[in-house]
């Protein structure tokens, strides 16, 4: 079932999407070569409590850490680590903020120093399919024609869809219907309606799109070793249009 928000709701959701949005902003000031994603674990930490929020993925189905870190060939659920970022490599960090109760969930890739021209590519791809997803959630269409719009863009890039993770409602908890695939067809799936909250979260590979999971049951990487990238915002669909509630340009 699909829970629809109210105006308050949505509202609250917006200051922790705020939060968040700014979160991200002062990562991507952190990120060089040097500095580990567990640095930026700990600052994440520090930050959410200093503005009286909570890291929601800490504990959620027994997962240990604020953030998701996921380098390189790693598609998602990266563990944050002590070992130093390098010059080229490029990460996602991953979270969810609670505040008040209220949640709001963004994923964000960086390239770390100077990073090849198939990295920018990949970067400015998934970007750019996340913004093709956004366009489509609008009401009166359908879930299906977000997916459909993020994986014509993808494959006429070159790059491929990740299939096993998706976008999903979100409310009082992480994951909340609908589903919502980075692929499909159009006009399937359920209409898009006012009051829905959800996440677009594409994972975008150079090549293959299938994963395997590492020994640790959490990190999903590339079965050709080949890099991932992934940009996640929180949408809400209202009267006012549909509004990203972790959009770090508000806060210029
Ligand atoms: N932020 C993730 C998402 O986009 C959820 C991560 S699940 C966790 O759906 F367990 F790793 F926290
Ligand atoms: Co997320």
């Amino acid at each position: 079932m699909i829970v629809l928000k109210s105006k308050r709701e949505i509202e609250n959701m917006k200051e922790a999407g705020r939060l968040l949005a700014s979160v991200h902003k002062e990562i991507a000031k952190m990120i060089k070569p040097g500095v580990s994603s567990w640095d930026i674990e700990v600052f994440v930490n520090e930050f959410l409590e200093k503005h009286g929020a909570t890291p929601e993925q800490k504990g959620y189905k027994g997962y240990k850490y604020a953030i998701c870190a996921s380098i390189n060939d790693e598609i998602c659920h990266g563990f944050p680590r002590k070992t130093a970022l390098k010059d080229g490599d490029i990460v996602t960090i991953d979270m969810v903020v609670n505040l008040n109760g209220s949640l709001a969930d963004s994923a964000w890739s960086y390239g770390v120093g100077e990073i090849s021209e198939l990295n920018k590519k990949l970067l400015d791809v998934t970007k750019t399919a996340l913004y093709k997803g956004i366009e489509q959630a609008v009401p009166g269409n359908r879930i299906g024609d977000i997916g459909h719009a993020i994986q014509t863009y993808v494959e006429a890039e070159g790059f491929s869809v990740v299939r096993e993770f998706i976008g999903h409602g979100i409310g009082p908890s992480i994951h909340e219907k609908p589903d919502v695939p980075h692929f499909g067809l159009p006009g399937k799936g359920p209409r898009i309606k006012e009051g829905m909250v959800f996440t677009i979260e594409p994972m975008v590979n150079v090549g293959k799109y299938l994963s395997k999971m590492d020994p640790n049951g959490w990190t999903a990487r590339t079965i050709d070793g080949k890099n991932s990238a992934q940009y996640e915002h929180t949408l809400a669909v209202t009267k006012e249009g549909t509004l990203i509630l972790t959009d770090q340009d508000d806060l210029d």
